[in-house]
């Protein structure tokens, strides 16, 4: 799949029945920001508050996302956000190893698009799917690694920072 035209990629991905996570989510959750961002943020997958809204990283996690890209003079509107899956998880459980592949070509036509200098993965969901699979992220959290010559690295997900 590689649609040139952005409106046809998210109408596309609006009515997408893939996986079973169409089922039950209220939206789903394309994506947001610049699409001519320089840097891409990847999370997880959408919790309650991105799925009743359709928007990335509006929840607690996303106002922490916020507080990190203000602290380095960045605002969400100048990147681009997505996740590796694009509807929530029930009781946000990490995405299945299927969900996440037949997701992932949304992804993936985004990343063209885009065409983003950095990918920064947020959590080891992200990290295995750009990274490798065994990535590790209490070791290799911020060393950089490139995804087919994208400069790529992984952070801890701001939702696993408030927890822990
Ligand atoms: N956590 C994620 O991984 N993605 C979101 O969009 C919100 C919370």
């Amino acid at each position: 799949m590689h649609m040139r035209d952005w409106e046809e990629l998210e109408k596309a991905c609006r009515s997408c029945s893939r996986c079973e996570l169409c089922k039950t989510r209220k939206n789903v959750v394309f994506g947001s920001g610049d699409r001519h961002a320089k840097l891409m943020f990847v999370g997880e997958g959408p919790g309650e508050t991105e799925d009743e809204t359709g928007l990335p990283f509006v929840g607690r996690a996303g106002k922490l996302l916020d507080a990190m890209l203000a602290s380095v003079g960045l605002e969400r509107s100048r990147v681009y956000i997505a996740n590796i899956v694009k509807c929530r998880p029930p009781q946000n459980r990490d995405p299945l190893p299927e969900e996440r592949e037949m997701c992932f070509p949304w992804l993936d036509n985004q990343i063209r698009l885009i065409s983003p200098a950095i990918i920064v993965c947020l959590g080891r969901i992200a990290a295995m799917r750009f990274i490798k699979p065994d990535f590790k992220i209490t070791q290799e959290h911020g060393l950089w690694f490139e995804y087919f010559g994208i400069k790529t690295m992984a952070i801890y997900h701001p939702a696993a920072l408030l927890r822990d």
